[in-house]
């Protein structure tokens, strides 16, 4: 019987630099899709895939991600007292138990290797998973729910895996495919962003793993990599060397990469579009945008 995956790692200490100034007073998982921070959707995706405790690796200047998930009793007495109960459940979606969250400092941003090795004395000796809330991974069935059911089958490590096209490999981490299963392959190697035309395929890895300790002791011999940041890739890279299973999954879904302006735009415009109180206006909006130059021309 496999383990179940209870605890998962939210690593938010990086400095958000592609969104300045922004970021300079506002942690980029505060900053919104239509009307939700990136970190619900995250926060949630977990939920849905059974985890219990939610570990955050955070830095200087996030207080307001902490603040996030604490009560808001005026707030709440407030609409109470106006009836407006859809707006307290909305409220109480973002509510943490007491105990089920945690914060840890990274003090100096050493890589996403590094963010996830800081939570070790959390971790213990259980599986794990990572999410990054710059991915926003819109999908019928939750991404990592998915994983979770894959992993409850594979054991091993596990990470999202994405078709890329050959120009854009280079700014992921890329699979080295042992063998290809359909929507699970098994990995002999990666490369955490390969030179242009030396990417071993087009499967590159995004924001949500599935990891055993061994990985965290691995973390602990790392110094850098690409870089000079800690990677993590590495590290699980460190699991195929010593002949333990690594798999990607192929999940089901649209990945926003919202960690990028562009990425972030498009994920506002497919999750505006995806909400029955904003469709109709936004997308005569959208038609108008696009068709009216067209027609100038
Ligand atoms: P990114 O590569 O997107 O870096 O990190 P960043 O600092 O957040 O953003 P830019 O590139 O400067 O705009 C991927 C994930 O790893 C976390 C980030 O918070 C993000 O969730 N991370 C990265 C850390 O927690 N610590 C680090 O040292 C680096």
């Amino acid at each position: 019987m496999k383990r179940r995956v209870t605890k998962a790692i939210f690593p938010v200490a990086g400095l958000g630099t592609r969104f300045l100034p922004a970021t300079k007073s506002i942690p980029k998982e505060i900053m919104t899709l239509v009307d939700r921070p990136l970190i619900q959707y995250a926060i949630d995706e977990a939920r849905a895939a059974g985890i219990k405790e939610f570990i955050f690796v955070t830095s200087r200047g996030k207080g307001a991600l902490e603040d996030y998930f604490d009560h808001a009793p005026e707030l709440e007495a407030s609409l109470r007292k106006k009836g407006k109960d859809d707006l307290l459940n909305i409220l109480k979606s973002t509510n943490m138990e007491s105990g089920a969250i945690a914060y840890i400092r990274q003090h100096r941003a050493l890589g996403l290797g590094h963010a996830v090795w800081c939570a070790r004395r959390l971790i213990a000796n259980e599986p794990f998973a990572v999410i990054l809330p710059d991915d926003v991974i819109a999908a019928e069935k939750p991404c990592l729910q998915q994983m979770v059911e894959a992993y409850q089958e594979t054991g091993g490590c596990m990470v999202a895996a994405m078709e890329v096209p050959p120009q854009a490999a280079s700014a992921y981490g890329v699979l080295d495919i042992k063998e290809d299963m359909g929507s699970m392959v098994s990995i002999k190697g990666m490369v955490e962003k390969p030179e242009p035309g030396t990417a071993p395929s087009n499967l590159a890895v995004i924001g949500r793993y599935i990891l055993t300790p061994k990985v965290l002791q691995n973390l602990n011999r790392i110094r850098g990599g690409a870089g000079g940041e800690i990677q993590l890739t590495d590290a699980i890279a460190e699991e195929i060397r010593n002949e333990r299973d690594v798999f990607g999954f192929r999940f089901r879904g649209e990945r926003f990469d919202c960690g990028s302006k562009a990425g972030f735009l498009q994920a506002t415009v497919a999750f505006g579009l995806a909400r029955d109180e904003l469709r109709e206006e936004f997308s005569q909006y959208l038609r108008e945008m696009v068709i009216l130059p067209d027609a100038a021309q």
